[in-house]
């Protein structure tokens, strides 16, 4: 029998979205929470976007992870309880998994509930030694970790540099938070992208295949499907662009025309070129993060990045 228990779940709040939606598309510069991306073709869609040419994060991150395996087992100890952050389809935490010494315990905590659960089952049947208990929750906002767990013994992990969709101090407010959650002792393997030539940047936001572009247009099918939207996808175009002074990429819908969207029943209009910011994703320097994890209270013991320093693990530890 495999250890995996029902997921905690707090059921999905259909009037939270459209409240946000609502909120988001109300004030003088348009914005949807980037959370929203994830419904299953959302997920299906970002799961695409990792096996890009041009999407280096996903491939360099799990070469980083191969390379190091050893190290963080080392570093990691026997029996250790993994915290993964937006667990998605949970195919990064495998080499983790394969590579610690008796790993316990494996708590998957994601906002997409049936993508948690189908990527968690899956997880259950190929590593019958460990228990998994998937939390359906969006980690922003905080969540319930199973009790009797040692912080000493409890590594979180957060690939993927989905920090870089909070703004720099709501990242220290989040790994503070997250710090207090686990404990003192606690540890974290978190994945960063580094700040880099723009043109390389940009392109991983600007597929040639218009996966990425899909991606962002499929926020406005979501609201459509899910909320009785009347946009036209086609009078909408994707837009990603690199910020350098914030050192952010920025992802916005801009409107092709003048057009007034109903989203059940409240008319939303758009000027002609007025756009939706859907996303930041920030960058940072090695020591830039380390800073910004430090004022959060967590001690970097180990930074890695690949040759081309394109993307940086760290491997933290909670100050008491
Ligand atoms: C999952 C937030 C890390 O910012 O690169 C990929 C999401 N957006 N392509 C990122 C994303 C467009 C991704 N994160």
């Amino acid at each position: 029998m495999t250890a995996f228990s029902a997921a905690r779940a707090r059921p999905a709040r259909d009037d939270l979205f459209l409240s946000d939606v609502l909120e988001g598309l109300s004030r003088p510069d348009k914005s949807l929470p980037c959370k929203y991306f994830y419904d299953a073709e959302g997920s299906a869609l970002f799961d695409a976007i990792c096996t890009l040419d041009e999407y280096y994060p996903t491939r360099t991150e799990t070469a980083l992870l191969h390379a190091r395996a050893a190290e963080i087992a080392g570093l990691a100890g026997r029996g250790a309880t993994l915290v993964e952050l937006g667990s998605g389809s949970s195919v990064k935490v495998r080499i983790l998994l394969d590579a610690l010494d008796a790993p316990a315990l494996y708590v998957p905590v994601d906002i997409s509930r049936d993508h948690l659960i189908a990527a968690a089952a899956r997880l259950a049947g190929d590593y019958p030694a460990v228990t998994v208990v998937p939390v359906a929750a969006d980690y922003a906002r905080g969540f319930a970790l199973p009790r009797g767990v040692a912080p000493e013994r409890t590594m979180a992990f957060f690939p993927g540099s989905t920090i870089g969709n909070f703004r720099p101090a709501e990242a220290v407010a989040f790994l503070q938070g997250l710090g207090r959650r686990l404990g003192a002792g606690a540890r974290l393997l978190i994945g960063v992208d580094l700040r880099k030539d723009p043109a390389v940047l940009e392109a991983a936001y600007n597929d040639a295949q218009g996966v990425t572009a899909a991606f962002n247009l499929n926020l406005l099918a979501r609201i459509n499907r899910e909320l009785g939207g009347t946009f036209e996808l086609e009078r909408f175009a994707h837009l990603a662009r690199y910020d350098a002074a914030r050192g952010r990429i920025e992802m916005h819908l801009r409107s092709l025309d003048d057009q007034t969207v109903r989203i059940a029943g409240h008319p939303v209009h758009f000027a002609r070129g007025e756009t939706i910011h859907t996303e930041n994703s920030y960058k940072y320097s090695v020591p830039g993060f380390r800073r910004l994890a430090a004022r959060a209270g967590w001690r970097t013991e180990r930074s890695w990045t690949d040759d081309d320093r394109l993307f940086s693990l760290h491997w933290m530890v909670r100050q008491g």
